[in-house]
């Protein structure tokens, strides 16, 4: 048995364009999140306050907040790596807080310029302060299921820094497949040796569709039980610091999947295509998503 109800999280604001060259203005970049949140999504990573100097695209998450019209009943989340990034948030204002590091070393080093272990005790502290601040707090850990620098990652270390995540105060998990090399054998052992310590209602799968295998990794999730998927509108996004990453499964595939299967997200599959065909012309690339080709069609 499958899970009756998922929850899909967007993170195409955010995900979606941290690895594109071009520049989104503000004015679109909300009128792009308007347009998701009309189609029924409830929750939005919206930008990341990293430094701007690595990631250009998301230099303006403080004005997307400022100017941003919020729905009643939308989590508007932020990225965040560090305490400037965390004080940036709050006076954004976001309802959540995302922090992240990943479980290579090697690719931790090469996203935040620093160690795990150096990432984990900032985390430690950004997580105390936004929970003080009566913020929820997502943790990601990428390159779960491979890292494009040191391979394969082993489950233990996997299991280790998601239960100091959650130690730390963490409210979810979203484990990354950050290069799209996940399959769905590996995606049902690693959850369940996690769920052997972290309760499945804590965990989220992100996917990334680099070698088309996301469809699939969702299925396994959902037959471990997992109940919340990330996806990017149109299939946008991708890691700048990770060699070859590519777009996040498209939130319009994801839905056309779980409507295939019964499974109720609460969002609008002709909302979603339309959302994507707004953006599609601004990042000026052929997107991979099923359901914006097949729309291009009609
Ligand atoms: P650094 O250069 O080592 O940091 O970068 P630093 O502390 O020495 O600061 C350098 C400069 O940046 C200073 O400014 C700081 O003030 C400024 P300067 O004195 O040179 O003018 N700075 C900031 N400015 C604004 N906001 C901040 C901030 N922090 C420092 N928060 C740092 C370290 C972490 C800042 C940098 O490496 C960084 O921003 N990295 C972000 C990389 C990133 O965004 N990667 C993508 C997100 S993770 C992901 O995509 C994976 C995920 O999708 C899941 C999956 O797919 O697996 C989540
Ligand atoms: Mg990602």
């Amino acid at each position: 048995t499958i899970p009756q109800e998922v929850i899909i999280k967007e993170v195409g604001p955010r995900d979606g364009l941290q690895n594109e060259s071009v520049i989104i203005s503000t004015e679109k970049k909300i009128a792009w999140i308007e347009k998701l949140t009309n189609a029924g999504v409830k929750y939005v990573e919206v930008s990341s306050f990293v430094s701007p100097k690595w990631i250009p695209a998301l230099a303006d998450a403080d004005d997307v907040f400022r100017y941003l019209k919020r729905k009643e009943g939308v989590t508007y989340a932020g990225l965040v790596p560090n305490e400037k990034g965390l004080d940036r948030a709050l006076r954004a204002n976001v309802d959540e807080i995302g922090i992240f590091v990943s479980a290579s070393d090697t690719h931790n080093r090469k996203n935040v310029n620093k160690s795990i272990d150096e990432t984990l005790s900032i985390l430690k502290d950004v997580v105390k302060t936004a929970k003080r601040e009566g913020k929820s707090v997502r943790g990601y850990l990428s390159t779960v299921f491979g890292c494009p620098y040191e391979g394969h990652i082993s489950i233990g270390q996997v299991e280790r820094i998601s239960n100091i995540l959650l130690e730390m105060g963490v409210d979810e998990l979203s484990l990354g497949d950050t290069i799209g090399v996940a399959n769905p054998v590996q995606v049902k052992q690693v959850i369940r040796q996690l769920k052997t310590t972290i309760p499945t209602g804590k965990l989220a799968l992100h996917f990334h569709n680099t070698r088309g295998l996301a469809a699939a990794n969702i299925v396994a999730g959902l037959e471990q039980n997992i109940q919340v998927f990330d996806g990017a509108n149109g299939g946008l996004g991708g890691c700048p610091y990770a060699q070859g990453a590519t777009g996040n499964v498209a939130t319009e595939d994801v839905q056309y999947l779980m409507e295939s299967l019964g499974v109720n997200t609460g969002l609008s599959l002709k909302g979603l295509v339309q959302a994507a065909k707004y953006i599609a012309p601004h990042v000026g690339l052929e997107l991979p998503s099923y359901q914006h080709r097949l729309a291009q069609k009609e």
